[in-house]
């Protein structure tokens, strides 16, 4: 079901000031910028093989993203994994009692499907899945 891990995104204050430790310090490259409007984010994605490390600044104050920075502050924010099929990863999710946020997967704005798993059913950690075929 499972093939690797996407991304781990990572919720930051502002991106530049966190370019220090992840560029400067760590030596990953930032490969592109995009503003996300559905999310509220500005997000830097900096590749590490074929997974990435996405630095998240929420652009509005009352965003989902800017909610957490503000209850917990920056931190880890989720795990992305790529499914071959998620509309089948999701009804194998439910049949087995997975507290979903998205029962039904969203489509981003490039066509590809998503969908988060409470982080109520995961050890506390928001999962997110990610079709991308
Ligand atoms: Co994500």
């Amino acid at each position: 079901m499972i093939k690797k891990v996407n991304h781990i995104a990572v919720v930051v204050d502002n991106l530049e000031a966190s370019m220090k430790f992840w560029v400067e310090a760590l030596g990953l490259e930032m490969s592109h910028r995009e503003h996300v409007a559905s999310q509220a984010v500005d997000v830097a994605f900096l590749p590490i093989g074929d997974s990435k490390i996405e630095l998240l600044q929420p652009t509005e104050d009352e965003s989902g993203v800017a909610k957490y920075l503000q209850k917990r502050g920056p931190g880890m924010h989720h795990i992305c994994f790529e499914v071959d099929d998620i509309d089948a990863a999701l009804v194998r999710l439910k049949a087995v009692s997975v507290q979903l946020i998205n029962e039904v997967p969203m489509v981003g704005s490039d066509g590809r499907k998503f969908a988060f798993i409470h982080p109520k059913a995961a050890n506390g950690v928001l999962v997110e899945l990610y079709e991308l075929s």
